[in-house]
């Protein structure tokens, strides 16, 4: 643990809810609050997404809310966390499509908004493509809000155990219990991809507020370790743990072992 990281983490960064429901309903309440915030204000808002398992009722409650309650995504940008390599976009494991299927598809949201950081034959740089994905977001004056899931040795996007807390949107090799984790998705261990592209932990702690969701029991121990155990880059969702804008919307389950 480095000298100067001082942990900020204190009850107000807790959000504990009775029911994953709640939770991301929560979630979802919040987001919708800014989008329509910077709305009034004729603004934009630039949004950081995740994928996973964790978002999808986040992502069903914000539909509802655009078709029951006229909540407009016509100001909303996005960059999503991280996109599998090498995938297809039309792939149905792809995070392009997941994002596709559970938001974009029934929102209003300019597909030109839409950032997801896919690499395909057609980039031949894969650096300089990460490169231009942070000036893009810095361009739009950083994240307003980023959305994150956690993996349960404790990445946050894509950042696996052992990434620098300062790095950026790059190429990463995928940690053996993130692909075993994705097994059962993708039907065989061998059809899960090596590589993704991932935001960097430095690109997710800039942004001006993080929503930490996490679900189910199976997340309770390294909710318990990100939380409240030492910061390391072994743990890569522990520096949020130094963060003032950070909360921790949590349902019982996955804060069990916090209580
Ligand atoms: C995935 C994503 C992460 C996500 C995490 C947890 O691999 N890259 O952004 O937060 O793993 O997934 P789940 O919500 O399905 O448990």
């Amino acid at each position: 643990m480095s000298n100067n990281l001082h942990n900020t983490f204190n009850s107000k960064s807790l959000k504990l809810w009775d029911s994953s429901e709640q939770a991301s309903i929560y979630v979802a309440n919040q987001i919708a609050e800014l989008i329509s915030e910077h709305r009034k204000q004729g603004k934009s808002v630039v949004l950081g997404l995740a994928t996973g398992n964790t978002p999808k009722k986040v992502y069903q409650e914000l539909v509802r809310l655009h078709q029951n309650e006229s909540l407009s995504f016509a100001n909303v940008i996005s960059f999503n966390l991280d996109e599998y390599y090498p995938i297809f976009p039309d792939n149905d494991m792809s995070y392009t499509y997941f994002m596709q299927k559970y938001l974009f598809g029934h929102v209003d949201i300019d597909p030109s908004n839409i950032h997801i950081p896919h690499v395909d034959s057609n980039v031949e740089d894969i650096e300089e493509y990460c490169k231009a994905y942070e000036d893009k977001i810095s361009s739009l004056g950083g994240l307003d809000l980023q959305l994150l899931g956690i993996g349960r040795n404790g990445h946050i996007g894509f950042n696996e155990p052992g990434s620098s807390f300062s790095s950026t949107t790059r190429l990463v090799d995928l940690h053996p219990v993130t692909r075993a984790d994705a097994e059962s998705d993708f039907g065989s261990l061998e059809k899960v991809p090596q590589q993704a592209i991932s935001m960097g932990v430095h690109t997710i702690v800039q942004a001006k507020r993080i929503l930490l969701l996490a679900l189910g029991e199976r997340k309770s121990e390294i909710i318990s370790k990100a939380l409240r155990g030492e910061i390391t880059t072994e743990i890569p969702a522990s520096i949020l743990q130094t963060l003032p804008q950070v909360e921790y919307v949590l349902d019982n389950e996955a804060a069990s072992l916090i209580k």
